[in-house]
């Protein structure tokens, strides 16, 4: 096989601050990280690039001949987003630097706060890809609709219908916490991977395979800032690329799980449930209780290595409605205000900044059998007193 069909499409991604709060990358960041990723352009190091953003997370899409997990590539992201969160710290944006939680590079941006989804492929004779990117939600977001597109024949006509699909996928999942892998087999052990990545806060797709030939289809970043930084610095907001057509799902296959607003963790400060709204490139800010969720998606032709496009996918009447109801789903969710199922469940808020109220609480609490022994009672006959002196 030639080296010139085989390349690493490489999504890199890390919020360096933002304009008035945690809304929208400033266009001067991204203009400094183009530069950095230009001048790598010229020099070889990359075959092409192309910067964007989904809110306040800057995205750096590259390709490039190294491999995944490339010194080369990850130093020049982190580079690049070094110069951008210069631009922010100067222009005094919100959270400037926010994702870059060391200072020292080593090699590899895994662990240090961007996130990365690359994948290394020998090029079809026509490589068409998608770039998903969301912002305010987690990996796991990615979870209902991989699976949608590649494991639901309600979805995918072309698991049913084309014979290169037919045999299924295979999914990668990442236990988050642990730190370990599983592979599971779609469709024979189909309920066993749904019994994991129902819990997307810890079960995150991390790759799909098709099975017959065990080519990849899809990946996704799954860093987890907040247990990387063992404090909250903001959700670890997610991308995936997904290949499509000849032998994978068609590009309609693979946008068609977003005509279904789900539910994601996210939102306001990372602590709430809301829909995921697929938006098209104008719309990828938050507002909106720092929301909704949004998602973009970005069609690519990858050619000799060449990023050929992008054409910006949801940005598009057809997801109007989608949209409609994302904003409905909205309303119902905010008005639970601070209750849960709306507020993220306990486990998912130890990572938030709450648990430092609660500690305030602690000492607030008495043991329940001495409160209902002395306190409860003393205040029973306080109540008794009053009773008789109605009576009396
Ligand atoms: P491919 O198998 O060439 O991807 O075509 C499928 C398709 O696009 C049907 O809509
Ligand atoms: P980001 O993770 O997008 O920076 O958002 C953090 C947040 O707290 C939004 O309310
Ligand atoms: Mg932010
Ligand atoms: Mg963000």
């Amino acid at each position: 096989m030639s080296d010139e069909r085989r390349v690493t499409i490489s999504v890199i991604k890390a919020d360096i601050g933002s304009i008035a709060g945690h809304h929208k990358v400033h266009p001067d960041t991204m203009a400094a990280a183009a530069r950095v990723l230009a001048e790598a352009k010229r020099k070889g190091t990359i075959i092409d690039y192309y910067v964007t953003h989904v809110g306040d997370d800057l995205q750096l899409i590259m390709t490039h001949r190294k491999g995944v997990d490339s010194s080369d590539i990850h130093g020049l992201a982190w580079e690049a987003f070094k110069k951008a969160a210069e631009v922010a710290k100067e222009l005094g944006l919100y959270a400037a630097g926010q994702d870059l939680l060391s200072d020292a590079f080593s090699g590899n941006v895994r662990g240090l706060g961007p996130g990365v989804a690359e994948m290394e492929i020998v090029e079809r004779r026509s490589e068409p890809i998608v770039v998903f990117m969301a912002d305010k939600t987690e990996p796991g977001a990615f979870n209902l609709p991989l699976f949608k597109i590649f494991a639901d024949p309600f979805n995918t006509a072309g698991l049913v219908i084309d014979p290169r699909m037919h045999d299924g996928f295979k999914f990668e999942v990442l236990d988050l916490y642990e730190g370990k892998y599983v592979v599971l087999n779609s469709p024979e052990e189909m309920y066993d991977l749904l019994a994991l990545i129902g819990t997307p806060s810890r079960y995150v797709i991390k790759r799909v395979y098709r099975k017959s030939d065990d080519e990849i289809a899809a990946v996704v970043s799954s860093e987890r800032l907040n247990l990387i930084a063992g404090r909250y610095v903001g959700k670890d907001d997610p991308v995936a690329i997904v290949r499509a057509q000849s032998g994978f799902p068609a590009l309609g296959e693979i946008l068609e799980p977003f005509s279904f607003p789900h539910l994601v963790a996210g939102w306001m400060r990372g602590s709430h449930w809301g829909p995921l709204m697929p938006v098209g490139l104008r719309d990828a800010k938050c507002t909106r209780f720092d929301g909704p969720p949004r998602i973009i998606g970005l069609g690519f032709n990858i050619t000799k290595g060449r990023l050929i496009g992008p054409v910006d996918l949801f940005d598009d009447p057809a997801f109007d409605e989608t949209r409609r109801l994302a904003q409905q789903i909205a309303d119902y969710m905010r008005r639970h205000g601070p209750f849960m199922p709306h507020r993220l469940g306990p486990e998912e808020m130890e990572y938030t900044t709450l648990p430092q109220v609660l500690e305030k609480l602690k000492n607030r609490f008495t043991d329940a059998e001495y409160y209902t022994k002395y306190v409860h009672v003393k205040l029973r006959g306080v109540v008794k007193e009053a009773e008789s002196e109605a009576h009396d």
